[in-house]
């Protein structure tokens, strides 16, 4: 054999020794470790920090400026402090409340106890709401992160706030959402609608929400690019009946690529 190929196969083997090496020999990085959770330290709160915590709620975990925004699909809630007692005084009011705080937690877990007009599920002359309720299914929120919301909205519409501070709240374990950046994967298509409250607007993985399109068939309907443009640039085609602007179009920089196909594999999968 001649020097030349000699050499040649030496730094193949090398190469490739190097190669497996680095597969198998490095140790894998350890990922980073998950946020430390912030600890809902209800005790030691004062009202400002427990109406900081509802601002936080408001924003993130409780999804509850997917629809209340300025795209008017829901009513802004910044004077919610005087709407409510003019609320409580019509005559299509259904509910049992008897103040602000009443009308506020009544509001976010039987959101049908009173549809402000013109805002009702369609076909319904404003008898159901399309709210969710807060407390089940993919919001999830607890009595203290209610609690926490009612004060957040009475402080912004300038009213009282009356809500007291729980004290004997059992740990709820954070909220993953709000932070961005350190959220650990998510492992499956449901886990990732979860996350992101897609159900909150379309009917999906057992949720039923009805201001976007109902996707328990849309495999049947769309291709894979058609939907992961959906989900990237939702704008770009407007589903027919539907609003431009209210799927958020955040999705293409909260979604990691795998989750995006993870996501894209089992929309296309409903068929
Ligand atoms: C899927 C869309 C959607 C989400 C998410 C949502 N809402 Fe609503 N909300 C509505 C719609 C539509 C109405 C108006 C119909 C009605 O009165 O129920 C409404 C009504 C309300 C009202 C009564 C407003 C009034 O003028 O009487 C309050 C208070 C409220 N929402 C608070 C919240 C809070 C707090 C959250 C988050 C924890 C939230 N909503 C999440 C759609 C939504
Ligand atoms: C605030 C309401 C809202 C949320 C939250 C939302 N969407 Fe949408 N979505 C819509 C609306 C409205 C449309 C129709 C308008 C359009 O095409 O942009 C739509 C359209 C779509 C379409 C296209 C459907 C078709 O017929 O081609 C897909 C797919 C979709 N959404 C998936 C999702 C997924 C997955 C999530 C969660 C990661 C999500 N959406 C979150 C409101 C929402």
């Amino acid at each position: 054999m001649n020097n030349f190929l000699k050499v040649a196969i030496f730094s193949l083997l090398m190469v490739g020794a190097f190669a497996g090496y680095s597969n198998f020999g490095i140790p894998q990085i350890e990922p980073a470790p998950p946020p430390v959770e912030e600890k809902l330290d209800l005790g030691a709160m004062t009202m400002d920090q427990f109406v900081a915590l509802g601002d936080k709620i408001f924003h993130g975990k409780g999804t509850c400026t997917l629809c209340h925004n300025e795209m008017g699909r829901a009513p802004m809630l910044d004077k919610i402090g005087t709407v409510a007692h003019e609320r409580l005084g019509d005559p299509r009011y259904q509910g049992e409340a008897t103040n602000v705080e009443e009308y506020l937690h009544e509001s976010f877990v039987k959101p049908s106890a009173f549809v402000v007009a013109g805002f009702g599920k369609s076909g319904t002359n404003d008898t159901e709401s399309p709210m969710p309720d807060v407390s089940g299914g993919g919001i999830g929120m607890s009595d203290a992160e209610i609690a926490a919301v009612i004060a957040y909205l009475q402080d912004i519409s300038g009213s009282d706030i009356t809500v007291s501070i729980p004290t004997d709240v059992p740990e709820e374990g954070g909220d993953e959402e709000s932070e961005g950046g350190g959220r650990a994967p998510l492992e499956s298509a449901e886990a990732i609608i979860a996350e992101f409250g897609c159900g909150a607007c379309h009917k999906v993985a057992g949720e039923t929400g009805e201001m976007g399109p109902d996707l328990t068939h849309i495999g049947a309907l769309r291709g894979k690019d058609h939907l992961r443009r959906a989900l990237l640039d939702p704008n770009a085609e407007i589903s027919e009946g539907f609003m431009e602007g209210m799927m958020p179009d955040t999705y293409g920089t909260q979604l990691s690529g795998k989750e995006l196909e993870m996501l894209v594999d089992y929309l296309a999968g409903l068929k």
